[in-house]
C-alpha cells in the first residue's frame, strides 16, 4: 500500500514512524514532513490545503491511502477533494470539520444531542456579549467562534477582563474568528482528552492522555500548543469513559450522522472531569499534538490498520490491541516560545538517541542546516518519547533522553505527568 500523510510536526511523525512498522506499508510519503519524518518516511513538497495539489500528487504517484494530520486541510475541504475523486481517505468532511472551526456549530450539536456541556450564549455584537457577561458574573469564558490556533479562549477570573476580551474579539484581534463569540459557563474539574475514531456510524475508543496547556512548570504562564503529555489519563477512568462515550461522544455522532454529514476520522474529545462526570469542553477533528506522540507509541504498527478500517467503514469491526502500559511525551521547544522563536539554532546529540519500540524522538519544526546539521525551525521543536510498565518508568526514560540532548537555545518543562504522578 502506498501512503501519503498530510503534515509535518511531531503529530506527524508519529503517525508516519507507527504506520511505517506495517507490513502492509510498501510505500510512505509524509509532505510536508520534516527532518526526522525523513528517516521514515520521503518527504514532498505542496500545498496540503489545496484540494487540486494533493490530488494531482495522489494520483501521479499512485497513492492507495490519504491520513491528514492537521486541521486546516480539514478546515479546507481535502478530504472531500480526495473522496470525491475516489480516493481513500481518513479525515472528515469540511462540514463535518466545523466540529473544531465552530464553537457555536458544537454547542449546537450539544443541545441537539443533550450531550453534557457548559451553558453558554452566542452573540454577534460587543453590547449584547457584554449585558450577558453583568448578568452571568465571573468567572466566565469566552471564545471566538472560529479557528483561532487555539488563542481563541480567554478564561476570564473576573467581570472585566471578560469585558476587555470581548471589546478584543470584536475589535478584530482573532480576524474573521472572532466576528462572533461564545460565552460559555466556568467549568471547574480536571481536564483529560478522550481519542476516538469514527467511521460515520460506528465509534471506536482508542485512547485517553492528558497534555500540559502552560509553558511554566506547575501549570503557570501563558498557553501553548501543549509542552508535554501522557497516556493514559489516570482520571479517566474506564468507568467516566464510558459515560462520556455514551452521553457526549455516540449521540454527538449520531446528531452529525442525522444531519446529513456523518463523521469520519478521528474524534478527539476535550472533557472536564468532576465527581465522576465528564462535560464537554471543545473537539477537535484530528489528533492532539503532542497527545498523538504518546498514542502512537502505545498503538505501534496496528494504528495503519486501524485508520484504514476506519476510512473503509469497517469500524465494527475493529477492535484494539492494547498494551497494559504508559507513555510520555516530553517537548522541547525553541527560546521564546510561545512568543516568536529562536530559529536555526544547532541542537545535537539526537542522532545518538535510541530509536525503538519503547524510545522515540520525534521531530516537530526541525530541519537541517548547509552542512546538513539539527536545527530548530519552529517553536515546538522535538517531542521525546517513551514508554514503560507505568508512568514514572516512562518518565525516567524520557528525561534521560532529553538530558542527552544538547541545545543550549531550547527549553522544555521538567514537570510533565505532575498530576499522574502527585
Ligand atoms: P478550547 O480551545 O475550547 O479547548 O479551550 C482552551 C482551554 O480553555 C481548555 O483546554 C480549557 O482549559 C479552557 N476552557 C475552555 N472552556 C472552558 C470552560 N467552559 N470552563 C473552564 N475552562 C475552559
Ligand atoms: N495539544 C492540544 C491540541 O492538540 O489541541
Amino acid at each position: 500500500m502506498n501512503i501519503l500523510i498530510l503534515g509535518g510536526g511531531g503529530r506527524e511523525h508519529a503517525l508516519a514512524w507507527a504506520v511505517s512498522q506495517n507490513p502492509k506499508c510498501d510505500r510512505l510519503v509524509v509532505a510536508p514532513g520534516n527532518a526526522g519524518i525523513a528517516d521514515v518516511a520521503e518527504c514532498a513538497a505542496f500545498d496540503i490545503c489545496s484540494g487540486d495539489a494533493v490530488l494531482d500528487f495522489v494520483q501521479t504517484e499512485s497513492i492507495d491511502f490519504v491520513i491528514i494530520g492537521p486541521e486546516a486541510p480539514l478546515a479546507a475541504g481535502v478530504a472531500d477533494a480526495l473522496r470525491d475523486a475516489g480516493v481513500l481517505t481518513f479525515g472528515p468532511s469540511q462540514a463535518a470539520a466545523e466540529l473544531e472551526a465552530s464553537k457555536y456549530f458544537t454547542k449546537s450539536i450539544c443541545d441537539a444531542a443533550d450531550a453534557p456541556t457548559a451553558a453558554y450564549g452566542h452573540f454577534r455584537d460587543a453590547e449584547t456579549a457584554k449585558t450577558y457577561v453583568r448578568q452571568q458574573g465571573a468567572p466566565i469564558v469566552v471564545k471566538a467562534d472560529g479557528l483561532a490556533a487555539g488563542k481563541g479562549v480567554i478564561v476570564a477570573m473576573d467581570e472585566q477582563a471578560a469585558l476587555d476580551a470581548i471589546d478584543d474579539m470584536f475589535g478584530g484581534t482573532f480576524g474573521d474568528a472572532g466576528a462572533e463569540v461564545v460565552i460559555e459557563e466556568f467549568m471547574d474539574g480536571e481536564e483529560a482528552s478522550f481519542f476516538v475514531l469514527c467511521d460515520g456510524t460506528d465509534v471506536l475508543p482508542i485512547g485517553t492522555a492528558q497534555d500540559h496547556k502552560r509553558v511554566g512548570e506547575g501549570d503557570t504562564g501563558p498557553n501553548t500548543g501543549g509542552m508535554g503529555a501522557y497516556s493514559p489519563a489516570p482520571v479517566l477512568t474506564d468507568e467516566i469513559a464510558q459515560i462520556a462515550l455514551d452521553r457526549i461522544v455516540k449521540p454527538c455522532v449520531a446528531e452529525m450522522a442525522r444531519r446529513g454529514t456523518p463523521y469520519q476520522g478521528v474524534l478527539y474529545a476535550g472533557l472536564m472531569i468532576k465527581d465522576g462526570q465528564p462535560r464537554l469542553v471543545e473537539y477537535n477533528v484530528r489528533f492532539g499534538d503532542p497527545e498523538c506522540q504518546v498514542l502512537m507509541m502505545r498503538l505501534g504498527g496496528q494504528v495503519l490498520d486501524l485508520l484504514q478500517a476506519c476510512a473503509e467503514g469497517r469500524l465494527a469491526d475493529a477492535q484494539v490491541n492494547w498494551a497494559d502500559d504508559h507513555a510520555m511525551t516530553v517537548v522541547m521547544a525553541a527560546n521564546g516560545y510561545p512568543g516568536p522563536p529562536a530559529k536555526g539554532t544547532v541542537i545535537t546529540g539526537v542522532e545518538g538517541l535510541p530509536q525503538t519500540s519503547s524510545e522515540m524522538c520525534f521531530h516537530a519544526g526541525t530541519g537541517r542546516n548547509e552542512s546538513g546539521q539539527l536545527i530548530a525551525t519552529g517553536g515546538r521543536v522535538l517531542n521525546v518519547t517513551a514508554r514503560g510498565d507505568d508512568l514514572t518508568t516512562a518518565r525516567a526514560r524520557a528525561y534521560a533522553m532529553v538530558d542527552a540532548i544538547d541545545w543550549d537555545q531550547g527549553f522544555c518543562r521538567r514537570d510533565i505527568g505532575w498530576r499522574a504522578l502527585r
